[in-house]
Protein backbone atom coordinates (compact mmCIF):
# COMPACT_ATOMS: atom_id res chain seq x y z
CA UNK A 1 0.00 0.00 0.00
CA UNK A 2 1.23 3.33 -0.73
CA UNK A 3 -0.75 6.45 -1.68
CA UNK A 4 1.42 7.13 -5.11
CA UNK A 5 0.95 10.63 -5.56
CA UNK A 6 4.44 11.17 -7.63
CA UNK A 7 6.74 12.28 -4.72
CA UNK A 8 7.80 10.38 -1.42
CA UNK A 9 4.65 11.49 1.21
CA UNK A 10 5.88 12.17 4.34
CA UNK A 11 3.78 13.82 6.93
CA UNK A 12 5.64 16.68 8.95
CA UNK A 13 8.14 16.90 6.17
CA UNK A 14 8.36 18.72 2.76
CA UNK A 15 7.53 15.88 0.70
CA UNK A 16 10.43 15.69 -2.13
CA UNK A 17 10.82 14.05 -5.48
CA UNK A 18 12.29 10.58 -4.96
CA UNK A 19 16.39 10.70 -4.95
CA UNK A 20 16.02 8.41 -8.11
CA UNK A 21 14.18 10.85 -10.06
CA UNK A 22 11.16 8.22 -11.05
CA UNK A 23 8.01 9.59 -10.40
CA UNK A 24 6.02 7.65 -7.39
CA UNK A 25 3.41 6.43 -9.48
CA UNK A 26 1.52 3.00 -9.35
CA UNK A 27 2.80 2.44 -12.97
CA UNK A 28 7.13 2.84 -11.81
CA UNK A 29 5.88 0.20 -8.94
CA UNK A 30 4.41 -2.00 -11.60
CA UNK A 31 7.20 -1.80 -13.97
CA UNK A 32 9.70 -2.21 -10.63
CA UNK A 33 7.87 -5.52 -9.50
CA UNK A 34 7.87 -6.75 -13.00
CA UNK A 35 11.35 -6.39 -13.91
CA UNK A 36 11.77 -8.13 -10.35
CA UNK A 37 9.04 -11.26 -11.64
CA UNK A 38 6.06 -10.30 -10.52
CA UNK A 39 3.59 -10.10 -13.08
CA UNK A 40 1.32 -7.13 -12.54
CA UNK A 41 -1.81 -9.54 -12.65
CA UNK A 42 -0.46 -10.50 -9.11
CA UNK A 43 0.32 -7.33 -7.57
CA UNK A 44 -2.92 -6.18 -5.31
CA UNK A 45 -1.97 -2.38 -5.07
CA UNK A 46 -3.48 -0.13 -2.29
CA UNK A 47 -3.61 3.37 -2.49
CA UNK A 48 -3.72 5.44 0.91
CA UNK A 49 -1.88 4.91 3.78
CA UNK A 50 -1.58 2.05 6.19
CA UNK A 51 -3.47 3.68 8.81
CA UNK A 52 -6.74 4.40 6.84
CA UNK A 53 -8.76 2.02 8.30
CA UNK A 54 -10.59 1.03 5.05
CA UNK A 55 -6.99 -0.09 3.49
CA UNK A 56 -6.08 -2.04 7.06
CA UNK A 57 -9.74 -4.10 6.22
CA UNK A 58 -9.26 -4.79 2.77
CA UNK A 59 -5.56 -6.16 3.49
CA UNK A 60 -5.91 -7.97 6.46
CA UNK A 61 -8.20 -10.34 4.77
CA UNK A 62 -5.12 -13.05 4.64
CA UNK A 63 -2.34 -13.60 6.33
CA UNK A 64 1.32 -12.89 4.99
CA UNK A 65 4.52 -14.28 4.94
CA UNK A 66 6.38 -11.26 4.58
CA UNK A 67 6.15 -8.05 5.54
CA UNK A 68 8.24 -4.54 4.42
CA UNK A 69 7.57 -1.62 6.54
CA UNK A 70 9.28 1.32 4.57
CA UNK A 71 5.87 4.07 5.00
CA UNK A 72 5.83 6.53 7.29
CA UNK A 73 9.39 6.89 9.17
CA UNK A 74 8.40 8.97 12.48
CA UNK A 75 8.28 6.84 15.97
CA UNK A 76 4.24 7.36 16.33
CA UNK A 77 3.98 5.88 12.93
CA UNK A 78 6.32 2.76 13.31
CA UNK A 79 4.79 1.91 16.55
CA UNK A 80 1.25 2.14 14.85
CA UNK A 81 2.66 0.18 11.77
CA UNK A 82 4.19 -2.47 14.02
CA UNK A 83 1.34 -3.06 16.03
CA UNK A 84 -1.04 -3.92 12.95
CA UNK A 85 1.55 -5.71 11.24
CA UNK A 86 2.01 -8.35 14.62
CA UNK A 87 -1.91 -8.53 13.49
CA UNK A 88 -1.35 -10.12 9.72
CA UNK A 89 1.52 -11.43 9.29
CA UNK A 90 1.77 -15.18 9.99
CA UNK A 91 3.32 -16.93 12.86
CA UNK A 92 6.42 -17.66 11.38
CA UNK A 93 7.03 -14.72 9.36
CA UNK A 94 9.33 -12.34 8.43
CA UNK A 95 9.05 -8.49 9.04
CA UNK A 96 11.42 -6.39 7.62
CA UNK A 97 11.87 -2.63 8.77
CA UNK A 98 13.77 -0.03 6.58
CA UNK A 99 16.00 2.48 7.38
CA UNK A 100 16.40 1.22 11.14
CA UNK A 101 19.30 2.85 12.13
CA UNK A 102 19.42 5.16 9.78
CA UNK A 103 20.52 8.57 11.44
CA UNK A 104 18.05 10.82 9.04
CA UNK A 105 14.97 8.48 10.28
CA UNK A 106 16.08 7.90 14.10
CA UNK A 107 12.23 7.30 14.90
CA UNK A 108 12.38 4.21 13.21
CA UNK A 109 14.61 2.80 15.33
CA UNK A 110 13.36 4.30 18.49
CA UNK A 111 10.12 2.70 17.48
CA UNK A 112 11.42 -0.70 16.54
CA UNK A 113 13.52 -1.50 19.84
CA UNK A 114 10.88 0.31 22.03
CA UNK A 115 7.90 -1.98 19.85
CA UNK A 116 10.21 -5.16 20.79
CA UNK A 117 11.06 -4.43 24.81
CA UNK A 118 7.19 -4.39 25.19
CA UNK A 119 5.07 -7.83 24.90
CA UNK A 120 5.09 -8.71 21.14
CA UNK A 121 5.53 -11.86 19.04
CA UNK A 122 7.83 -10.68 17.07
CA UNK A 123 11.71 -10.87 17.82
CA UNK A 124 14.93 -9.34 15.86
CA UNK A 125 16.59 -11.99 13.61
CA UNK A 126 19.37 -9.66 13.08
CA UNK A 127 20.09 -6.56 11.41
CA UNK A 128 21.60 -5.67 7.84
CA UNK A 129 22.60 -2.09 6.91
CA UNK A 130 19.71 -0.06 8.03
CA UNK A 131 16.99 -3.45 7.47
CA UNK A 132 15.66 -4.60 10.85
CA UNK A 133 14.80 -8.10 10.13
CA UNK A 134 11.81 -9.36 13.05
CA UNK A 135 10.43 -13.07 13.26
CA UNK A 136 6.77 -13.36 14.42
CA UNK A 137 6.95 -16.21 17.09
C1 LIG B 1 10.99 5.53 1.62
S1 LIG B 1 9.69 5.30 0.44
C2 LIG B 1 9.84 3.58 0.16
C3 LIG B 1 9.05 3.04 -0.97
C4 LIG B 1 9.43 1.61 -1.38
N1 LIG B 1 9.38 0.70 -0.24
C5 LIG B 1 10.79 1.61 -2.02
O1 LIG B 1 11.77 1.13 -1.40
O2 LIG B 1 10.90 2.12 -3.13
C6 LIG B 1 8.32 5.51 1.47
C7 LIG B 1 6.98 5.47 0.75
O3 LIG B 1 5.94 5.32 1.71
C8 LIG B 1 4.89 6.22 1.44
N2 LIG B 1 4.25 6.46 2.74
C9 LIG B 1 4.55 7.36 3.70
N3 LIG B 1 3.77 7.18 4.79
C10 LIG B 1 2.97 6.12 4.52
C11 LIG B 1 1.96 5.44 5.24
N4 LIG B 1 1.60 5.81 6.48
N5 LIG B 1 1.33 4.41 4.64
C12 LIG B 1 1.68 4.01 3.40
N6 LIG B 1 2.64 4.61 2.66
C13 LIG B 1 3.28 5.65 3.22
C14 LIG B 1 5.54 7.41 0.77
O4 LIG B 1 4.66 8.11 -0.07
C15 LIG B 1 6.67 6.73 -0.04
O5 LIG B 1 6.24 6.37 -1.32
Amino acid sequence: MDPPADVQLQPGTANTADPSGAPVSEAVVRANLELAGVPSERIRLYRGFSGDPDIRRAVSDRPYGTVIVDGDHFAEGVRADLEWVEEIVAPGGLVVVDDYGDRTWPGVKEAADEYLAGGTAFELMGVASTSAFLRRR
